[in-house]
């Protein structure tokens, strides 16, 4: 019986931002009641398609570990595993590869982002990373992934190389479905027309769910809104205030409506601390629960060999049977 199986990764990047938790963790977390299986992956393969440091990427790992535990990820309920532990993620990839044309990878959008910083136009490995997503996907039957709207067209993709599969070698993947995230995309707080991103330079445009509240103070204080002093939301004409907006009502659950209606007569600039003070109390707890499994190192690397345990109990068979089809 293939049960209803929610797959979703996350890049080793340390510890979430709050555009992270948002948009995909808090999610994920909801999730793993709702489905009768869920899978989530630290995605490691993914994470060298750009330079990392050894050192730092083994910590990364550990980080993510601790951050998604402490979110509420729970590795009973949900296979968390290190995707590199599992190696028939790549070896389907490698299948997935031969089935996919350069022109359909040559045009999505993270390609064109990612590969125009970099001279030679990236790696082959950054121009294939939506076929390794594609084989994450596809090894475990899922059928459902938790997308933001920048992810759509990689799992179209998915969808696209399950199917060209399907005709060859007969029907065998089900075709993944998304779940669109409601949370709306978190915006940088130094240049709100952006997303909050890991990779942003600035200094004090993204908020990670272990800074002090005094650093979210700061930052939420600096934070870019525009010279008009109400609170409202219109995310076109004034982006930085409907940030600050969108920020509050996915921590509090409140409706913009709600926020809007209750902050009325304050002065954005006092409004900042609203928000700020809201963000601090939301991710206080889980801030103290991160610290305190970071220093468990044992403990997070225990979850992640059972987590992989777990995972090649699911890859094994379906790999072999990948192997039969194609006539390995
Ligand atoms: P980053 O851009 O910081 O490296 P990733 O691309 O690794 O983040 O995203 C990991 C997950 O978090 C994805 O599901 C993505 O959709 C979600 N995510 C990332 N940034 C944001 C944001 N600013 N707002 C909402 N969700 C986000
Ligand atoms: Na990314």
């Amino acid at each position: 019986k293939v049960a209803d199986r929610v797959f979703s990764g996350i890049q080793p990047t340390g510890v979430p931002h709050l555009g992270n938790y948002l948009g995909a963790i808090e999610s994920w977390v909801r999730l793993q009641d709702e489905y009768s299986s869920s899978l989530y992956s630290i995605v490691d393969l993914h994470s060298i398609t750009i330079p990392q440091d050894a050192g730092t990427l083994r910590q990364n790992i550990l980080d993510m570990t601790a951050s998604l535990l402490a979110c509420g990820i729970n590795p009973e309920q949900s296979v968390l595993f290190q995707q590199s532990k599992v190696s028939e993620h790549t070896e389907l990839a490698w299948i997935l590869c031969c089935l996919t044309s350069m022109p359909r990878l040559r045009h999505l959008p993270q390609w064109k982002v990612k590969s125009s910083g970099q001279k030679d136009e990236g790696s082959l490995g950054l121009f294939t990373y939506p076929v390794l997503q594609s084989a994450d996907i596809l090894l475990y039957k899922s059928t459902h992934v938790p997308v933001g709207e920048d992810q759509i067209q990689h799992l179209e993709l998915a969808q696209d190389i399950a199917r060209i599969f399907n005709n060859q070698y007969g029907c065998f993947f089900p075709i993944p479905k998304a779940i669109l995230s409601e949370t709306k995309k978190i915006k940088s707080l130094r240049n709100p027309v952006a997303k909050m991103s890991k990779s942003d330079p600035q200094t004090l445009a993204t908020v990670n769910i272990t800074d002090t509240p005094e650093e979210i103070l700061l930052k939420f204080r600096k934070a870019v809104t525009d010279f008009t002093s109400e609170v409202t939301y219109d995310p076109e004409t004034r982006p930085g205030v409907s940030n600050l907006v969108a920020v509050h009502t996915a921590v509090t659950g409140m409706t913009v409506e709600e926020v809007v209606h209750q902050s009325k007569g304050l002065e954005t600039a006092r409004y900042k601390y609203v928000v700020a003070e809201a963000v601090i109390e939301k991710f206080a707890p889980i801030k103290n629960e991160i610290e305190r499994l970071r220093a468990e190192k044992g403990f997070l690397e225990q979850v992640l060999n059972r987590g992989a345990e777990k995972a090649r109990e699911l890859a094994g068979p379906m790999y072999h049977d990948i192997r039969k089809l194609i006539g390995f």
